[in-house]
């Protein structure tokens, strides 16, 4: 009697087990042979004590194993302050997230609220603001999120760093440059910031007492004085689809 309960307990209990003892087992056949070798080699450059903590799956392994049906890329949008970055970068998050993807936006001013609050302005500041961003962009893109960042990232030398650190990762990166003269950016001023500068209440202000570099060769231009907010938004959904990020599940408005 007791050892039929015991018999019939196994019999449940393998039962129940068996559909995910299944799915490991495919998955231990699938991707055991091939774990993601790091980028970085076993330790950092500069701590040898810092060894780099090896990777189970690569993207691709925890697309398939999670069932995502899309990648992870980060999307870098760069422009003058009122260019229309963060207008965007919301626009084609809360359609992607319409659509099922798993989307996500840094912009400029939430990161300042937390990750980057004891930074300042100065271009030492703003490079180091820029380098964390794109670290954490990496991270979230890595991790299989679409990154749709909104920064100004006025220097060349910065945005050439944040695609670097994608590159090393072999993570898509796109760069889009949110394009409008400095008159449109300083007429729409939406947040009262090209008034301050002018009147000298503030700083290092991009494109009144700071250098923007125009981007030379960006993955996309968007020319938002003559495009709608949609028409942008639907440009930045047509070329990360380009990059094959997104599968055929997905039915696209763009
Ligand atoms: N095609 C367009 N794309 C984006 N914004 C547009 C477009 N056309 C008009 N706008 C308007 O331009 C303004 C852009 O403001 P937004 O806050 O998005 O700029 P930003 O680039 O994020 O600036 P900041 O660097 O100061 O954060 C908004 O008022 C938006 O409605
Ligand atoms: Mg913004």
């Amino acid at each position: 009697m007791f050892s039929r309960s015991i018999i019939a307990t196994r019999q449940a209990y393998a039962k129940l087990h068996r559909p995910l003892s299944a799915v490991a087992s495919a998955a231990k056949t699938l991707f055991t042979p091939e774990v993601k070798k790091s980028a970085y080699g076993a330790s950092a450059k500069h701590n040898k004590n810092i060894i780099w903590s090896e990777e189970l799956f690569t993207p691709a392994q925890r697309r398939e194993l999670v069932g995502a049906g899309h990648g992870g890329c980060t999307v870098w949008i760069t422009g003058l302050s009122g260019s229309g970055k963060s207008t965007i970068a919301a626009k084609v998050e809360k359609e992607l997230l319409e659509m099922g993807l798993n989307a996500y936006r840094l912009d400029g001013d939430n990161v300042r609220f937390g990750l980057c609050k004891d930074l300042g302005f100065s271009p030492a500041a703003r490079e180091e603001n820029i380098r964390r961003v794109s670290e954490t962009a990496a991270l979230f893109a890595d991790a299989g999120m679409v990154t749709i960042t909104a920064f100004i990232s006025p220097y060349k030398e910065s945005r050439a760093l944040a695609r670097k650190i994608h590159e090393d990762a072999r993570l898509t990166f796109l760069e889009v440059h949110a394009h409008v003269d400095l008159a449109t950016a300083e007429s729409r001023d939406p947040k009262g910031l090209y008034k301050k500068a002018r009147a000298g209440e503030l700083s290092n202000f991009t494109g009144i007492d700071d250098r923007f570099d125009e981007p030379k060769e960006p993955d996309l231009k968007l020319h938002t004085a003559d495009m709608s907010v949609p028409a942008c938004s639907g440009a930045v959904i047509s070329e990360i689809k380009a990059r094959g990020i997104i599968s055929g599940k997905f039915r696209l408005n763009a």
